[in-house]
């Protein structure tokens, strides 16, 4: 989470600006975000991430688990820079992936294979190849999302001569109001493409039993993202038990999985943590019986998501007819996504700010040519100049970016220990002119 401090004067040379003297500095990971941007290989705009901050919610949740067995598969999907996915797996996480590539990096970033579940409706038979062969015996699970990828894995794994792992991911079939989120991102109700029907449940069983190739080790769901209650993650929960309970004595089953989907505080408030969902859950779960049973979830947002700030140059301001207000950054939806798609608000900064100072309403908004290139309304200095952050933005921005309208994705920098450890550059415009002219 950034905080702000006044500047050390030793520092203030080549100050931004609109960081005047006498002025707080916005900081992540103990540095200031201005010393970050001046930094020749970084510029705007640019992801800056606080690896120390990710770590440290990695290590409060597992310490949610108080030593009994339990799996934090890191959602990679949130935000997969090689960084990132080696401080979580450096911190004990293994990986939740939804594509071939995913799993390629999780395992090159150190997480081993029977510490990955693999989610998705439409798995290819290439990504199910790699999966039952990823190691020397596979990842721990295939969630498998619907009775007829079970037959799809079945054949893979029949094909390759082996036996592949699978969970089976369930459709709890939760009213689509129980989770207060984005339409967009509930996945646990009955219309929804995600998991099994609880009707095709003793098909998947029959399925499973069958095969001499399968071997049914978990059961799962995932809900929905940025739950910011329990009820309907529990409620789900307690579907993923109950069904545990029937096949625990027909399977051999390692794992219980209750899926991601933690919320974060991006500004309006968060009541309850990560570590709340989890002590929840295994009350549930002791309460099925089932604590015997490893209790995986499947974090994303919760572990990243403010732990990074996209920064942002102000390019200008222009003030229309009754006193509109915009103020134009060289950031867009290309480069953080959640506004346009979601309504999302994401909290905007300036690096500097000077007490006392005047503020005004600006709208602040990007440069690509759409109307829903905006990030809304802010409270921001009467004549802003420099640089801003868009707080809250380490899940689902970079891993979201787009190059459109001829744009390059933004730099990357990751802080560890109050310094700078690795840099991503921006890649030139001249790739995007290439790519353009790449066919032949
Ligand atoms: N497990 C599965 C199977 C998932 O599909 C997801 C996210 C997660 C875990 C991690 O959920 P989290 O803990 O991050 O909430 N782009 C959207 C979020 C999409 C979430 C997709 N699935 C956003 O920016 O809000």
């Amino acid at each position: 989470m950034p905080t702000s401090r006044r500047p050390d004067p030793a520092r203030s040379e080549g100050a931004l600006p609109g960081a005047p003297a006498g002025s707080d500095l916005l900081e992540l990971g103990g540095i200031p975000l201005r010393d970050v941007v001046l930094d020749p290989r970084v510029g705007t705009p640019s992801y800056v991430y606080d690896l120390d901050g990710m770590v440290g919610d990695a290590r409060a949740l597992h310490a949610a688990f108080e030593g009994a067995p339990h799996l934090v598969s890191y959602a990679m999907k949130a935000n997969s820079a090689g960084p990132v996915v080696r401080a979580l797996a450096e911190a004990g996480c293994g990986a939740d992936v939804v594509s071939g590539a995913e799993l390629v990096l999780a395992m090159r970033c150190g997480i081993a294979a029977d510490a990955i579940v693999y989610s998705g409706v439409a798995k290819t038979d290439e990504e199910l190849d790699l999966a039952i062969t990823a190691g020397h015996d596979g990842i721990l699970a295939i969630q498998a999302e619907s009775v007829e990828e079970i037959a799809r894995v079945d054949a893979r794994a029949r094909a390759l001569g082996r036996t592949a792992r699978i969970s089976l991911r369930l459709n709890p079939a939760l009213d689509a109001d129980s989770l207060d989120t984005h339409r967009h991102i509930n996945t646990g109700h009955d219309e929804a493409k995600f998991g099994i029907p609880l009707a095709s449940i003793p098909t998947a069983f029959a399925a499973a039993a069958a095969s001499r190739h399968l071997t049914l080790v978990g059961l799962t769901a995932h809900v929905g993202s940025q739950v910011t209650a329990t009820d309907g993650y529990l409620a789900s929960a307690r579907v993923v038990f109950r069904v545990a309970r029937e096949a625990r004595g027909r399977f051999p089953l390692r794992f219980v999985d209750t899926g991601g989907g933690f919320g974060i505080d991006y500004g309006a408030g968060c009541p309850v943590t990560p570590a709340d969902f989890i002590r929840a859950t295994r009350a549930l779960q002791a309460e099925h019986g089932l604590e015997d049973l490893m209790l995986g979830c499947e974090p994303g947002r919760s572990l990243v998501g403010a732990h990074g700030v996209l920064v942002a140059k102000i390019i200008q301001q222009k003030v229309g007819d009754g006193g509109r207000r915009w103020l134009m950054i060289d950031a867009g939806m290309n480069d953080l996504m959640r506004p346009a798609l979601y309504q999302a608000r994401h909290r905007v900064v300036p690096l500097a700010t000077t007490t006392g100072e005047p503020t005004a309403t600006w709208k602040v908004v990007g440069p690509v040519c759409e109307s829903s290139d905006d990030f809304g309304p802010h409270e921001l200095p009467e004549a802003p100049v420099g640089h801003v952050a868009l707080l809250d933005a380490g899940a689902y921005g970079y891993s979201m970016a787009s190059r459109y309208n001829g744009r390059a994705f933004p730099a990357e920098v990751f802080l560890r220990g109050g310094r700078i450890v690795a840099v991503k550059e921006r890649r030139p415009l001249a790739d995007w002119v290439d790519d353009c002219l790449a066919a032949r």
